[in-house]
């Protein structure tokens, strides 16, 4: 059990982008209520994906982490989870067949409603309000009224959450995920397109494979690895009143979980050694997130380490760094030889979205080129330093949108009015994630044979 931490002791330290709520009481009111609702999530799957990340730390598996910026609540339905899993889907087996590895599947879904800003306010036509927050603290719409964080959200934000989880366990585990179905997750508007083509031949290598290990007796019906996923969830921890209401003590181990989704991360602007967000994550036993931008230091992230995982646990912590397709050179060797240095034992995953934004006509997007250039650039220094490029932790739907530019069907910058419908960043669409996967695949393929060649090396001397 961590020293000194309560779940309530961030309340006690400084912290960054927190709501200003007009009625303090209803707030207490509306924590009070969850915190008398179910879990979410159990401690005990938190403890199984904390198993599958430390395999990931040890170089044997792969973390693929995506979904929303922002959940909304008006795009809250069964359509949008389904085709949001399908493409989730497909780029994990993508990764999986292709980069042969195991895949770790974490959604950043079910849970992931609150949002950092860079400002607190915005301006729009003269007119100056505070900022959209997500939809668990204020609405979207330019409104001073609709503006005013409203903690009745958070019960809203619970419920869809948990009708969220709902409907994705039974996509994993109750058949939809079946190998046998691997060509019909193919999403629609996705067919005709180059990436559609590499996906089905890929899907029929595995339906061949499928049908010989039928004939020799494993088959979905025997073996539910083959008809049934892990997939967890994930989330921003950044709204600490709603996070400590669902913080939990597992009756099994006698620890503190969050049990507002299986993972939870640290985002950029509020990972301050001795402010409120780190104090939270440390004393709960989740796997946890750390994201990492040009300004992490190397002493400063060996700090954090130290605070948040001082048993030096793999699994416990991922690192995801975000610095720009330009500047990963610069920024993240030297994180990468002070953790390597110290014998810490992490995950580490790129995010090739949160430093690679830029504006086209009044749209905030990003160019794939651009996303693409720093998960490679990622994979080289991994390569370079010797450790393992864990995984990719991305914004992306399973919707046919125009929000990020380029891609092999490639979208302009006069399309991105067509179909931009992201409640916050821009995200990749269902085609621009599958050729992401590709090229993931195709760079752990590589690293295999590298580290083939070094094994083989090694033994013959
Ligand atoms: C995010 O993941 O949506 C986000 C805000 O990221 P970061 O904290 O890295 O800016
Ligand atoms: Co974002």
């Amino acid at each position: 059990m961590a020293k000194d931490w309560t779940p309530s002791s961030w309340r006690s330290k400084p912290v960054l982008q927190v709501p200003d709520y007009p009625d303090p009481a209803a707030l207490a009111e509306t924590e009070e209520r969850l915190a008398s609702f179910p879990p979410l999530v159990f401690a005990g799957e938190a403890r199984k994906l904390k198993k599958s990340l430390a395999e990931v730390a040890e170089g044997e598996a792969f973390l693929l982490q995506g979904g929303d910026c922002a959940e909304s609540f008006a795009e809250h339905g069964a359509d949008n989870i389904r085709d949001f899993f399908r493409a989730f889907l497909q780029m994990a087996i993508v990764l999986t067949f292709a980069g042969s590895q195991p895949v770790v599947k974490v959604g950043r879904i079910a849970g992931q409603f609150a949002k950092p800003r860079s400002s607190d306010n915005e301006t729009k036509d003269g007119k100056t309000l505070p900022s959209y927050r997500g939809d668990i603290i204020n609405g979207i719409e330019f409104t001073e009224g609709a503006r005013i964080p409203n903690p009745e959200r958070q019960i809203e934000a619970y419920r869809q959450s948990a009708a969220t989880l709902n409907l994705l366990r039974a996509f994993a585990q109750g058949g939809y995920a079946n190998l046998d179905n691997v060509h019909q997750w193919m999403l629609g508007f996705v067919a005709g397109s180059p990436e559609a083509e590499r996906y089905s031949a890929l899907a029929d290598r595995i339906s061949e494979t499928m049908a010989f290990m039928r004939a020799i007796g494993i088959d979905a019906e025997n073996h539910p690895s083959l008809r049934e996923t892990d997939f967890f969830t994930s989330h921003e921890a950044l709204l600490l009143g709603y996070e400590q209401a669902l913080t939990r003590v597992d009756s099994t181990s006698g620890d503190w979980y969050a049990t507002s989704g299986h993972m939870i991360w640290i985002g950029d602007r509020t990972r301050q050694l001795d402010h409120a967000h780190i104090e939270f994550c440390r004393g709960i036993q989740n796997p946890l997130g750390l994201k990492c931008g040009p300004s992490s230091e190397p002493d400063d992230l060996l700090r954090l380490i130290d605070r948040l995982n001082p048993d030096n646990k793999a699994g416990r912590l991922t690192l995801i760094t975000r610095f720009g397709h330009e500047r990963v050179e610069e920024c993240l060797p030297k994180l990468i030889r002070a953790v390597e240095r110290e014998g810490r034992k992490v995950v580490w995953s790129c995010d090739p979205m949160h430093g690679n934004t830029i504006t086209l006509n009044r749209y905030k997007t990003r160019p794939f080129e651009r996303i693409l250039a720093e998960v490679q650039a990622f994979f080289d220094v991994h390569r370079a330093e010797g450790t393992h490029p864990g995984g990719i932790h991305i914004e992306m739907t399973g919707k046919d949108v125009t929000e990020c530019t380029g891609g092999a069907r490639p979208i302009l910058a006069e399309d991105l009015s067509d179909r931009y419908h992201t409640h916050c960043d821009p995200r990749l669409n269902a085609n621009q994630a599958l050729e992401l996967a590709f090229l993931v695949a195709e760079l752990l393929k590589k690293d295999h044979v590298a580290t083939a060649l070094r094994q083989a090396t090694a033994v013959n001397g």
